[in-house]
């Protein structure tokens, strides 16, 4: 799994149910590479560079606080690794400008923002993603809905280069080779699964191979991709093709109604104090028709009912549909409600950044560490790349 987050600095209520607490899941069930992606903060803040690496340093704090684990995942920063750069100039000879002009966010974003994003480097936002993607040989990718459009800009990149790059004129001869010198039940069932797909386009069966091949331990990676490859086609899978994870995210929304964001003001941190998530929480928007106490409200134009959703328990729940809706309940009583579960979740996470800010050295060895340990992977792409794009010096 290979996700990155942009340095917006502390963290705040959205990041944690839209995407850390997925991430948290996710570190025990797989090889995870999570990033901070401060090159692509650069790709539209670039006139505003003040204060970014410490965003990237407290972004990390308040990932470790959250409990991402370098034992459990790879948590680095993505220019710490300069292997993204490498293989993103290299993806670059293969990508047709139109498949980067066509990307739906790319005219909106250009066209509406306030900044000047006629670069280079904006156009090539998505390029840059696939980079981080395809360098650590992702296969999913969790992020939320607005990121898709990338990820299937990132396996068309893939596809590409693999159809580029990894046919040979042999390869049938050696996928056939390759398999008579596999066990012979292991044979028999990759044989049966690639037809069940190729006659059947059955994609179980597909995933099951693909399941057998990661187990075969002791078959070189370059006979892997192979025999990956040749279960759709006729070329090596050198670069595996992602698919995103779309994260369960519980919707978060600001104090003011709109998204939760950190540049609109409307945001609850992670390391806020109580008093302050108080004061914030009780000065949070309700649904606009209950003026007065004594007006019925409806939860559904209610941000605090979002909040209901993640920190309620289904009798609460009703007892807030019941009471907005017959003005039994005050709003106030409605938000007190949300208050101490949202108090007891962030307690720990505040207190565990107060420690690793009180470490600073010890958190800079974690991120080094990381950085070291992600590098190692992106080194063993970028040879297998550079030497099917006929760079290698052998
Ligand atoms: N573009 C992503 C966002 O805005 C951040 C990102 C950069 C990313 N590189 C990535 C996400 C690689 C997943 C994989 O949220
Ligand atoms: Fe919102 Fe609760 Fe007030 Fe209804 S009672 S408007 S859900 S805060």
């Amino acid at each position: 799994m290979v996700s990155g987050m942009r340095p917006t600095g502390r963290l705040h209520l959205g990041h944690y149910h839209g995407a850390i607490r997925n991430w948290l899941e996710l570190q025990h069930q797989h090889e995870c590479f999570f990033f901070i992606a401060d090159w692509h903060a650069l790709t539209t803040h670039y006139e505003e560079t003040e204060g970014l690496s410490e965003h990237v340093f407290d972004m990390m704090v308040d990932w470790l606080a959250c409990g991402l684990s370098p034992g459990a995942s790879v948590l680095f920063i993505q220019s710490r690794v300069p292997e993204h750069a490498e293989l993103y100039l290299l993806l670059s000879m293969v990508t047709p400008l139109s498949w980067l002009e066509r990307i739906p966010s790319y005219k909106e974003t250009l066209e509406q923002s306030d900044r000047d994003l006629a670069t280079y480097g904006f156009l090539g936002y998505p390029l840059l993603q696939a980079a981080d993607i395809l360098i650590y040989r992702g296969r999913g990718v969790p992020v939320g809905e607005d990121q898709r459009a990338h990820v299937e800009f990132t396996r068309e990149v893939a596809r590409r280069f693999n159809y580029l790059y990894g046919r040979e004129s042999d390869f049938v001869e050696r996928a056939e080779r390759i398999l008579d010198r596999l066990g012979r039940n292991e044979a028999r069932l990759y044989r049966q699964w690639r037809r069940d797909f190729q006659e059947q386009g059955n994609l179980e069966s597909l995933g099951a191979a693909r399941e057998l091949l990661r187990g075969l331990q002791s078959v070189p990676m370059g006979d892997l991709e192979l025999l990956d490859g040749y279960l759709e086609g006729e070329c090596r899978m050198i670069l595996p093709e992602p698919q995103e994870y779309l994260t369960k995210a519980s919707k978060i929304t600001g104090l003011d109604g709109r998204k939760m964001s950190k540049s609109y003001q409307n945001a609850i941190e992670l390391r806020e104090e109580p008093e302050s998530v108080k004061k914030k929480l009780m000065g949070m928007m309700t649904d606009p028709a209950r003026k007065r106490r004594t007006d019925p409200g409806d939860p559904e134009e209610c941000p605090v009912w979002d909040l209901h959703q993640v920190y309620s328990d289904e009798d609460t729940k009703a007892w807030v549909q019941d009471g907005c809706r017959s003005a039994g309940i005050g709003c106030i009583d409605c938000k007190n409600r949300v208050l101490d579960p949202m108090i007891e979740e962030l307690r720990p996470i505040r207190e565990n950044a107060q420690e690793y800010l009180a470490d600073r050295a010890g958190v800079l060895a974690l991120i080094h560490e990381g950085c070291e340990t992600a590098r190692d992977v992106a080194r063993d792409t970028l040879e297998e790349v550079s030497a099917a794009m006929g760079l290698s010096d052998e």
